[in-house]
């Protein structure tokens, strides 16, 4: 029987790559985000890829910065799908802030995103897991959970505070058969950030995409992506000196 994946934050980028990734692996996708016309062009693109594989792809707009939406749009695709086996909590935006210097709508605007939008999502994915006897929740939180990083205050609050709630919530739900897995990407090459493919051992959506997948197959509760060379300098993350960070504005 194949499975169902639904992602948001699917019309560019890692989950745009997880989409293509997940059909290619045989499963059936839901494909969320504001920008509709991005999204149909992903599914005509997966169904041109997949031809005669009996995939299905719905599309949904979803403004995740809308809270109150976030539930009825998203159980309206689950329901349109029937069981959705996992659930990738993707949708997110980065930029640079400057801490008193005028950008605390901006600041403001990052955590709604990446952590309300985020959380309204983790429970309507819940929500639906519950109904059906269980499932896969994803989120996508970011090394930068880790390591404080200037002018990113805002958004390694974010994600910090999103990697605790992914944490709590595994616990809270083991025992209703839904499994966590918090992914922990570096740096990717995305349209998120000006520059993001100059940093440093910056992958490519699609490199990073099949490493998500893979760590999703085994279960695994938390993934480093890459994981080389991540992986080996975790233990270092949280210590690094002030001195890395190069003095800007
Ligand atoms: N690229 C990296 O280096 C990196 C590193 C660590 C973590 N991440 C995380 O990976 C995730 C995906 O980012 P990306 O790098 O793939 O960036 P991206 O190419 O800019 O994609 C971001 C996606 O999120 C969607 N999105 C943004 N705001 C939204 C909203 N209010 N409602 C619904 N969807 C919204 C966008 O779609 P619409 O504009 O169509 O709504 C887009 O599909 C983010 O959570 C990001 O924090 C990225």
């Amino acid at each position: 029987m194949r499975k169902t994946v639904v992602i948001t934050g699917a019309s560019s980028g890692i989950g745009r790559a997880l989409a293509l990734e997940f059909a290619a692996q045989g499963y059936d996708l839901g494909v969320a985000a504001r920008r509709l016309p991005a999204l149909e062009a992903l599914r005509d693109e997966l169904l041109a890829a997949n031809p005669d594989s009996g995939l299905r792809v719905l599309t949904a707009v979803l403004d995740v910065d809308d809270d109150a939406n976030v539930g009825p749009v998203l159980h309206g695709l689950f329901g349109a799908l029937g069981k959705v086996d996992i659930v990738v909590v993707n949708a997110g935006v980065n930029d640079f802030t400057a801490v008193g210097r005028g950008t605390f709508a901006k600041e403001k605007q990052l955590l709604q995103t990446n952590l309300i939008g985020a959380i309204a999502t983790v429970n309507a994915a819940v929500e639906h897991f519950l109904t059906c006897g269980g499932g896969q929740l994803v989120g996508i939180s970011s090394l930068a959970s880790l390591q404080a990083i200037p002018k990113q205050a805002a958004y390694c609050a974010s994600k910090a505070a999103l990697s605790m709630y992914l944490d709590a919530a595994r616990i809270e739900l083991k025992h209703k058969n839904i499994r966590i897995t918090k992914i922990l990407p570096g740096f990717v090459k995305t349209e998120i950030m000006h520059n993001v493919g100059k940093y440093p051992f910056a992958v490519s959506a699609g490199q990073a995409a099949q490493q998500i997948v893979s760590a999703v197959q085994k279960g695994k509760r938390r993934a480093v992506v890459p994981a080389f060379p991540w992986c080996l300098l975790l233990p270092l993350f949280g210590h690094f000196p002030d001195a890395l960070f190069r003095r800007r504005g």
